[in-house]
C-alpha cells in the first residue's frame, strides 16, 4: 500500500519511533488478542473493543472463543446463541455484523479472512480502520488506523484543529495519520497508539507527564489538550419514556422477542407500553395486583430512556394472559438469552 506524500506538521518527525519506544516499554503486552496473528480472534477482539473497555471485554472474549473456536462455528451458530453471549456489551449491531461477517468469511472467502485491509473492509461491520488493525497486527501491513483514541492523539500532537463533523477534514487526518507510519514496527506502532489514547492521551484528564510525545504536542503547549479533537456537530439526545410489564409466575417471567431493527433489536425484553397506565389496566383485566416503579434511566447514544417497571405477578393458576406477545421463560432459561444489561439486572 503506498503513502501520500501529505507532509506531517513539524511535529510529526520521528513520532512514530517515539511511540515504538515507549509501546515497548510501557504499553500494554499481555492482552489476550495480542498473543495471536489469527485474524478471527484479532477481528472478534477488535470488534469487541470498539465503544467497550479492555477490562469489560476480556471475559466475553474469553467466553466467545469457547463457545465459537472459529469463525466457521461462529457462522453456524444461530444469531439468538451470538446475542445471548453478547448480551451486556451494548450496541448490538456489532453482533448482528459480527454474525453476517462470520458468514460472508465462510461463504464468499471459503473460511479465510481477506489477507489486505482493503479486502477486510469489504466485510459487514468491519470499518476502515478496524480493517487496518486486523491487517497490521495479523500481517505487519503498513496501514494506519484512525478510531476515536487515535483521533485524540493525533489531534493533540499535531495540534489539527479542523472539524472532524466535516469529511474533508476527517479526510485530512487519514492523510496525516498515513504519512506518520514508520518504515518498520507497524504492529507495535499500531497498538503504541491504542495504548496512548486509552492509558495517557484520555479525553478529560490526560497525563501529559506520562506521555512520550509531551515535548512535541502542540496542544500541550498551547496549555489545552483538551481543545481537541474539535467536532462541532453534536449528537442531538432525546428523552424517551416506557412502561415495562414485569410479569411473572412463579419461577416465570413473561418476555417479548425486540424486532429485527432499531434499539435492542432481536433481545428478548419485557413488553413494552408508552404508559403505566396500559400495564395497570392490563393487571386489573387479569384480576391481579400490580406496583409500579421504581423508574431508571438507561443511556442509550442518542436518548436518555426512562424506563419504568409495572410489577404483576400472577397466581399460579391464572389462565395464560391474553392478548400479550411473547411467551413464558422459566428464569434461568431466561437469563441465558440474548437480554438487554438493564432488563437483565432488573430480573436477575
Ligand atoms: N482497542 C482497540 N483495539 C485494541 C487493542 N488491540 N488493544 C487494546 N485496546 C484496543
Amino acid at each position: 500500500m503506498s503513502v501520500p506524500p501529505t507532509p506531517a506538521a513539524p511535529q510529526g518527525a520521528g513520532l512514530a519511533e517515539c511511540v515504538i519506544a515507549w509501546q515497548r516499554q510501557h504499553g500494554r503486552h499481555t492482552l489476550p488478542w495480542q498473543q495471536t496473528r489469527d485474524p478471527y480472534r484479532v477481528w472478534l477482539s477488535e470488534i469487541m473493543l470498539q465503544q467497550t473497555q479492555v477490562s469489560t471485554v476480556l471475559d466475553y472474549y474469553a467466553r466467545f472463543l469457547t463457545r465459537f473456536p472459529d469463525v466457521q462455528a461462529l457462522a453456524a451458530a444461530p444469531l439468538d446463541d451470538v446475542l445471548a453471549l453478547w448480551s451486556g456489551l451494548g450496541y448490538y449491531s456489532r453482533a448482528r455484523n459480527l454474525h453476517r461477517c462470520a458468514q460472508a468469511v465462510v461463504a464468499q472467502h471459503g473460511g479465510r479472512f481477506p489477507d489486505s485491509a482493503a479486502g477486510l473492509a469489504t466485510l459487514p461491520g468491519i470499518g476502515r480502520s478496524t480493517a487496518a488493525a486486523i491487517a497490521a497486527f495479523c500481517h505487519g501491513e503498513r496501514v494506519a488506523i484512525l478510531d476515536g483514541n487515535v483521533k485524540r492523539v493525533l489531534t493533540r500532537v499535531l495540534g489539527f484543529d479542523g472539524d472532524l463533523a466535516e469529511a474533508r477534514h476527517e479526510k485530512q487526518l487519514w492523510a496525516l495519520a498515513e504519512s506518520l507510519l514508520p518504515q518498520t514496527g507497524i504492529e507495535t506502532y499500531t497498538q503504541g497508539l491504542m495504548d496512548l489514547g486509552a492509558t495517557v492521551c484520555t479525553t478529560r484528564q490526560p497525563r501529559c507527564d506520562a506521555c512520550p510525545l509531551t515535548a512535541r504536542c502542540a496542544a500541550k503547549t498551547q496549555g489545552r489538550p483538551q481543545a481537541y479533537p474539535v467536532k462541532t456537530r453534536k449528537l442531538r439526545r432525546r428523552a424517551w419514556a416506557h412502561a415495562l410489564l414485569w410479569l411473572t409466575q412463579g419461577d416465570r417471567v413473561w418476555l417479548v422477542q425486540r424486532p429485527p431493527r432499531g434499539v435492542w433489536a432481536g433481545l428478548w425484553t419485557l413488553p413494552q407500553a408508552d404508559e403505566a397506565a396500559a400495564w395497570l389496566e392490563w393487571a386489573a383485566s387479569a384480576g391481579a395486583k400490580a406496583q409500579v416503579g421504581p423508574s431508571f434511566v438507561h443511556v442509550l447514544t442518542h436518548a436518555d430512556w426512562t424506563l419504568t417497571p409495572v410489577r404483576v405477578a400472577l397466581a399460579d393458576d391464572a389462565p395464560a394472559p391474553a392478548a400479550l406477545e411473547g411467551r413464558w421463560f422459566a428464569r434461568d432459561d431466561a437469563l441465558a438469552l440474548g437480554l438487554p444489561a438493564p432488563i437483565r439486572r432488573l430480573i436477575s
